[in-house]
Order: C-alpha cells, then sequence, then structure tokens
C-alpha cells in the first residue's frame, strides 16, 4: 500500500458535492490518494499526515481532475497543413479532406503509426489530459481498420471503431456495399479492440438510415454507440444517437429545437468541439443553449489533421468560456466531468473518494486561469493514477 499526501493545494476541484459549489472547491487543501485512488480530500489543516507514507507540497497552486478527451482521432499519418492554410485563405472545410489522410495511413507502416502515436500521448498528458478516447477511421479497409484499433488499444483502453468516417474511393459507386463491408466484417475485424461504435452521419458521409445501420451492428456486438452529428448542417444524427441511447453526440453545432430538447431529456452528451470550428472557421456551437435547456455537454478535443489539430483541453475550454457562452465553472467541468459522463465512466474526471487519483496540479493559483490566459502552458505536473 502507498499512500501520498499532496498537501499546500491552493484551490482544489473535486466535484464533490461535500465541499463547496457546484465544483465541489476546497481551499488550502490536500488531497490523499492511496494505491492510484483518492481516498480523502478536505482542508490541509484537517489531513490525515499520519496515513501518508510521502507528503508533496503543491506550494498554492491550483490542482483539478485531469482532463477527459472522449473524441480524438490520434492513429493518421501526414497532416493538412496546406489545407487549413486554403481555409485561412476562404475555402470551406469539406469531409471530403479526410481521403487524403486515409491514403497517408494506409501507406504508412505500423512503427510510424505507433511513434507518431507516442509523441501525442506525450503531448496529451503534458497538457493535463489523463484520460483519453482515441478514434479508427483513417485506415477504412478492413486490415487497416483492424489495425489503427490494435495500436490505439496500446494506449487507452477507449477505443473507438469509426470505420464509417467516409465512404472510400473504391466505394464511391455504392456507398451501401461499404456499409455492408463495415457491418460486416470490418466489425467482425475490429470489434475485438474496440470499446465504442461511431458514425459520421451528416451529408457527404453516411445518412441516418445507413448511420442507423452502423451503429445497431456494433450495439449487437456489445459496443458502446456514439455518433458524429450536425457537424455541417442540421440534420437526423442527433435524434438517432439519442434513440439509440448514445453515450454521447459529437460537434452538435447545427441543432434544431427539438434537437436540443431531446438531449436535455436524455441521457446522451452532448460532446462540442471548438477546436473544429476554430480551424474551419464555422460558427461556434451554442453551449448555452444547450446548459440552459438542461443538456450535459462535454469538451473535447477532437484532436485530427483535417478539422481540428488541437490536443489542448484547455484551448478548448478558453474557446468555450470566450465564446460558446460557457462559465469558466461551466467550461472546466465538461472537460473533466463531462468528458467522463461522454465515456460513461464513474472513476475518472473527478475526485471524489474512490476515483482514480489522476490530477493536474497548475501553474496557476485558480482554475480560472485556464481561461483568463488563454495558450499559457499553465499545467505544472500531470499526475496519472
Ligand atoms: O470529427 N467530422 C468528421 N471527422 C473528423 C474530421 C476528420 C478530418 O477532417 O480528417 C471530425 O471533425
Ligand atoms: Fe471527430
Amino acid at each position: 500500500m502507498t499512500a501520498t499526501l499532496l498537501t499546500g493545494i491552493g484551490e482544489l476541484t473535486t466535484f464533490d458535492p461535500q465541499h463547496e459549489g457546484p465544483l465541489g472547491i476546497v481551499r488550502d487543501a490536500a488531497l490523499l490518494a492511496v494505491d492510484g485512488r483518492v481516498e480523502w480530500t478536505g482542508p490541509a489543516s484537517a489531513a490525515p499526515v499520519s496515513d501518508a507514507d510521502r507528503v508533496e507540497d503543491a506550494g498554492g497552486a491550483a490542482v483539478i481532475p485531469g482532463f477527459v478527451d472522449s473524441h480524438t482521432h490520434l492513429v493518421f499519418a501526414g497532416d493538412r497543413a496546406a489545407e487549413f492554410e486554403a481555409r485561412m485563405a476562404g475555402r470551406p472545410y469539406s469531409a471530403g479532406g479526410i481521403r487524403s489522410t486515409v491514403a497517408a495511413t494506409r501507406a504508412a507502416s505500423d512503427e510510424h503509426l505507433r511513434a507518431r502515436l507516442a509523441r501525442f500521448v506525450t503531448e496529451l498528458r503534458a497538457q493535463g489530459t489523463t484520460t483519453f478516447e482515441i478514434k479508427s477511421g483513417y485506415g477504412l479497409t478492413v486490415a487497416d481498420e483492424e489495425r489503427l484499433l490494435r495500436l490505439a488499444r496500446e494506449v487507452t483502453d477507449e477505443t473507438t471503431f469509426l470505420g464509417a468516417h467516409v465512404v472510400p474511393p473504391e466505394f464511391a459507386d455504392d456507398p451501401d456495399a461499404y456499409v455492408d463491408l463495415v457491418t460486416g466484417p470490418m466489425l467482425d475485424a475490429c470489434a475485438p479492440h474496440a470499446r465504442w461504435i461511431d458514425v459520421f452521419c451528416e451529408r457527404g458521409a453516411f445518412t441516418v438510415e445507413q448511420s442507423r445501420r452502423v451503429l445497431e451492428a456494433g450495439a449487437a456486438r456489445g459496443l458502446g454507440v456514439r455518433v458524429h452529428a450536425s457537424q455541417l448542417g442540421e440534420g437526423a444524427g442527433v435524434a438517432l444517437a439519442v434513440a439509440l441511447d448514445a453515450a454521447s453526440v459529437d460537434h452538435c453545432t447545427y441543432l434544431t429545437n427539438d434537437d436540443v430538447q431531446l438531449l436535455a431529456a436524455s441521457e446522451t452528451v452532448a460532446t462540442l468541439l471548438p477546436g473544429v470550428e476554430f480551424s474551419t472557421r464555422q460558427p461556434y456551437p451554442d453551449a448555452r443553449r444547450l446548459l440552459d435547456a438542461g443538456a450535459t455537454v462535454a469538451l473535447a478535443s477532437d484532436c485530427n489533421p483535417g478539422s481540428s489539430f488541437t490536443s489542448s483541453m484547455a484551448f478548448c475550454i478558453a474557446v468555450a468560456v470566450r465564446d460558446m457562452g460557457m462559465t469558466v465553472a461551466e467550461a472546466l467541468r465538461a472537460a473533466t466531468l463531462g468528458g467522463a459522463q461522454a465515456l460513461r465512466r464513474d472513476d475518472v474526471g473527478h475526485l471524489r473518494p474512490g476515483a482514480r487519483a489522476d490530477y493536474v496540479v497548475l501553474d496557476a493559483p485558480s482554475a480560472v486561469h485556464l481561461a483568463y490566459r488563454p495558450g499559457v502552458p499553465l499545467v505544472r505536473a500531470t499526475h496519472v493514477a
């Protein structure tokens, strides 16, 4: 048994209702972790010092739960900097760019993809992310999708089969035959390496009927459901996600009033991806509208080479606060607890007793600085249990 006491915490965010306000804040706090789990949090003056084998001092810093990034696409080769540059010069975003990453990824070796992924994991950790999901979706053949999921599984348990990302060029004339492949042999090969199934339900990708087939096939194999929808325009993807009790529907940039009501009345989390609108110059999603209706909101990076090449959850928080109508407290919650809810996890995203002791020591006296000091690296240390 190892018991570590972190004391001298200026501001501790726990999401424990025993503590102050909706964030469960403790000031001048301490946290006792035993064998990688939170055992106790409270005022440093009441800390069970004699239970600790080791005592560390946070020197007055703010401590928050590790970020839970519930949506990334980190296994790919190449980048699309030229596409981004062209967009910033006035070209629109098109989901068709995904195919160029598919070509580069198919051509890359396992070693190359693994090394790239390892660098991303280091990048995530350095920015305070302690739990992250990774999707396939840049292979789009049975062997390549299986390979991407196997590689993703080496670094996270939260893996998502996204064979239905776009229709690959070789099936351009017969998209339904591609859906047959995805729901048949590709699912057979991929399901053992995945926890989730996902589909891009959007004009230019998959119709709602095709999306339903994909998601139901995955669910029948025991995979949890998540959906990409309403990124580029309104559509039936949100209603489909709610009808199938998806853990999360992601993007939610263009929502009808009915979508918002459906989300509010469901367990499906609305996951907003500010990096996408930043990098595609689309309007930001209206988080305020979702929160006011009572929906659960998560923030995630969507880190991918096309629509959002950031892995910074702090950046997402800053944009959500500045441009999406979220308070700092709501954005911090969405980037931690919200992400955990989007992954249907109750052991991460908070620091209540029993949680994994995944936390971030900030180079700041308060978590407000995450939005107040945009672009500044404020993570002093990331602790992964
Ligand atoms: O989540 N929307 C679909 N898929 C990705 C974009 C991937 C890409 O452009 O390469 C997304 O934004
Ligand atoms: Fe995505």
